[in-house]
């Protein structure tokens, strides 16, 4: 009998299913193109050419950072939070739980609680039972509860959190203040808070790559195999719309964090922001 092994999810993994069948599709497309047709449309082959690499690029990224770079990026966040081990921490938007099931095997005396709505789109398979499953799978079930609800109105009592996380999940609300404001809230004095989200990119070239291929790529790609364009579109909006690592620290400070800081990661992409209650 074969050993399960537990599944975090693959984000936005309608997207990236669909880049990986139409970017080889539209480059052997391209080929075609210049074979049959004798050289007459080298314009239209070479855009599907280039358009079906780009895909192919784009996907194999997004599949790289939620199976690699991802599991990078929540050792930074656990490294932050020097857990002693009988805490109390809650992760927001915890998906399939790869930062919740981490942060419960760094309490063997305290307790990981998640809290998300589950949005398909955001995390493929997305569901409480598949988090459960995999603390299960990972021996921590014990130590793991989930809950579902907004993180802007979240069903936990005041100050009840030794540390509060959230990894890319803030982005997609509308009113951030009111999220920030509720992980502030649920946080005890003297408690930590650390957000990883996408942040805007600032290497010379990358940044007109990511943009074009973003607007005009994704929602495409969203409308043809989910029928979905408008939250593919959403969320390539609400990464350009969401704020610069300095406004995101000035939101911190409103909520009332005190000694917020932050830390820019895989060239601009990715920021790492900290704050306390105090
Ligand atoms: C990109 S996934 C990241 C999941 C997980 N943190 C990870 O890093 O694997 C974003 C998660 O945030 C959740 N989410 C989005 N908006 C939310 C909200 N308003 N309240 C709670 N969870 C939310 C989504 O359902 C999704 O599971």
């Amino acid at each position: 009998m074969s050993r399960q092994t537990p599944d975090y999810g693959l984000d936005a993994g309608a997207a990236v299913r669909a880049m990986f069948i139409v970017g080889p599709a539209a480059a052997i497309g391209g080929f075609l193109i210049v074979r049959w047709t004798l050289s007459r449309h080298l314009g239209l082959a070479y855009t599907l050419q280039i358009f079906g690499f780009c895909c192919l690029i784009l996907a194999t990224l997004m599949f790289a950072s939620s199976r690699f770079g991802k599991l990078h990026a929540r050792d930074r966040i656990l490294a932050r939070l020097k857990l002693r081990g009988d805490e109390t921490v809650l992760d927001v938007g915890c998906g399939h739980g790869l930062l919740l099931i981490a942060a419960a095997k760094l309490l063997p005396r305290g307790h990981a609680v998640g809290i998300d709505l589950w949005s398909q789109w955001q995390q493929s398979d997305n569901s409480r039972e598949a988090t459960l499953r995999n603390a299960a799978l990972e021996g921590v079930a014990d130590r793991v509860s989930v809950h579902d609800g907004d993180m802007r109105k979240m069903p936990f009592a005041d100050r009840s959190f030794d540390a509060v996380t959230i990894a890319f999940g803030i982005r997609n609300v509308a009113r951030i203040e009111a999220a920030l404001a509720e992980a502030f809230r649920v946080l005890k004095i003297g408690g930590k808070f650390v957000c990883l989200e996408f942040s805007a990119v600032d290497v010379p070239g990358l940044d007109r790559l990511y943009e074009l291929y973003s607007v005009n790529v994704i929602p495409a790609l969203g409308r043809v195999v989910a029928g979905d364009a408008e939250s593919y579109r959403y969320l390539v909006e609400s990464i350009r719309r969401f704020p610069s690592p300095q406004a995101f620290e000035v939101m911190l400070r409103a909520a009332g964090f005190a000694r917020v800081t932050h830390k820019i990661m895989t060239g601009g992409i990715v920021a790492l922001h900290s704050g306390w209650r105090l």
